[in-house]
């Protein structure tokens, strides 16, 4: 059973998530194109092709949606703002898309939802991506102008604020491992990325800071990194993973510093001067935004580039992913976080979640028990001393699934792509009764 809210502290938020491109339909509302409309046209890149073109058309079944969350009984709603539909060049505002975003957030505002919101969940200006996109240090300072543009019309109604969405997947995933737009495979490339994505969130904090606009974070993902075994080859392995992963991002903004066990294979291929940046980068946060969703195993890959690393399959029970079910990572992150890096500044889940191949009247009980063991996870967090302040499930609804198209169902809230009929899975029905209050 999920634990119910009474056994979360009062105050404690719970939500769900969303974000921009896998939802509202990129072709409406006078968007640009962004560098996921272009790598998905490229064949071989994203399953079937399939693009965000019109997604769960989210843009005009807002509302819907949005009662959707306020009848479950969610207090807080994580959305994105599409940096191609307010910016289609990346530059010059588009009316229509900030139009939409004050419709989106006062309609969250009559439900009684606390709107959080993140800045860049991945839609980057096509326009920006031809000029280099995060390779190019410039457009670290056209995001915070981006920042400052969405704030001026929508700060004064929302919550929170988060400036970047996984870092790592902006930077590493998109860069080395090419799997997301842009698609490069890349050290160089990479490494010029992981420094100017977070260069781009605190030239945004400045901006925001500037304006007055409170409640400021950022959302970093986490995957714990076990090793293969006890030898000490993949005892480094797995370091050298968690540190490009797991400390690379935290530290950088917290420290101003990044781990030399990362340092080692990128700092050849670093920004000249990167170090002088590191003040902007580690300003003050209000809160840390944490994505969780499991682990991998590492081995040493003796004879081939650094890292040197491969992955090794896990025994655990896995989702449709094929990602391993591991409660116990969260835990570990949520205490790990608070003792090594923040202390006691609030902390969200600002993602956990699972995909399922969910099918219209078929119970996703196993999503059930997902939530449940995930929330005893952060409740275990909590007892050990972490500030954790909510926790918001990924997704609300099915939805484009990056490079795995629609094929992966990670909603509450079932999603016929044909229709486009929502229909609440048997786990909806499950987090409302244990949101109920009394
Ligand atoms: C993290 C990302 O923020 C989100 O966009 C994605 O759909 C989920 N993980 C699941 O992979």
């Amino acid at each position: 059973m999920i634990p119910p809210r009474a056994t979360f502290p009062e105050g404690f938020l719970f939500g769900a998530a969303t974000a921009a491109y896998q939802i509202e339909g990129s072709r409406f509302g006078g968007a640009g194109p962004s560098h996921w409309d272009t790598f998905a046209a490229t064949p071989g890149n994203v399953v079937r092709a399939e693009d965000g073109g019109l997604a769960c058309d989210h843009y005009h079944r807002w509302p819907e949606d949005l009662d959707l969350i306020a009848a479950a009984g969610f207090d807080a709603y994580r959305f994105s703002t599409s940096w191609a539909r307010v910016m289609p060049d990346g530059v010059t505002v588009n009316p229509e898309g900030l139009d939409f975003y004050d419709r989106l957030v006062d309609g969250m505002v009559a439900r009684g939802l606390q709107p959080f919101l993140t800045l860049y969940h991945w839609d980057l200006p096509a326009a920006l991506s031809d000029l280099g996109g995060w390779r190019n240090r410039d457009t670290a300072f056209r995001f915070a102008d981006f920042a400052e543009t969405v704030a001026r019309r929508i700060g004064d109604r929302v919550a929170s604020v988060a400036t970047i969405n996984e870092p790592w997947c902006v930077a590493w995933l998109s860069h080395f491992h090419g799997a997301h737009a842009p698609g490069l495979r890349d050290i160089r490339a990479a490494a010029r990325a992981m420094h100017h994505i977070l260069l781009a969130h605190g030239a945004a904090m400045e901006s925001l800071r500037g304006l007055g606009q409170p409640n400021l974070g950022i959302v970093l993902n986490f995957d714990h990194a076990t090793p293969a075994s006890d030898a000490p080859a993949d005892l480094a392995a797995a370091a050298v993973q968690d540190a490009i992963f797991n400390r690379w991002f935290i530290e950088g903004l917290t420290k101003g510093t990044y781990p030399a066990e990362a340092l080692a294979g990128l700092g050849p291929h670093m920004p000249t001067d990167w170090q002088a940046d590191m003040g902007l980068i580690s300003g003050k946060l209000d809160w840390l935004g944490v994505n969780y969703y499991t682990r991998h195993i590492h081995a040493a890959a003796p004879g081939t580039p650094w890292p040197a690393t491969r992955e090794v399959p896990g025994p655990l029970e896995k989702t449709q992913m094929g990602w391993e079910i591991y409660p116990e990572g969260l835990q570990r992150f949520l205490t790990r976080l608070a003792r090594d890096h923040v202390g006691d500044l609030p902390i969200y889940v600002t993602e956990n979640g699972m995909a399922h191949a969910d099918v219209v009247g078929v119970d996703d009980s196993l999503r059930e028990s997902f939530i449940a063991q995930h929330f005893r996870a952060a409740q275990q967090a909590m007892a050990a001393g972490c500030n954790l302040q909510g926790f918001f499930y990924w997704s609300l609804l099915d939805n484009y699934e990056w490079a795995e198209g629609y094929e992966k169902r990670f909603g509450l809230v079932h999603v016929d792509f044909d229709s486009l009929a929502r229909t609440p899975k048997a786990s909806y029905h499950a987090l409302k009764r244990a949101l109920a209050r009394n």
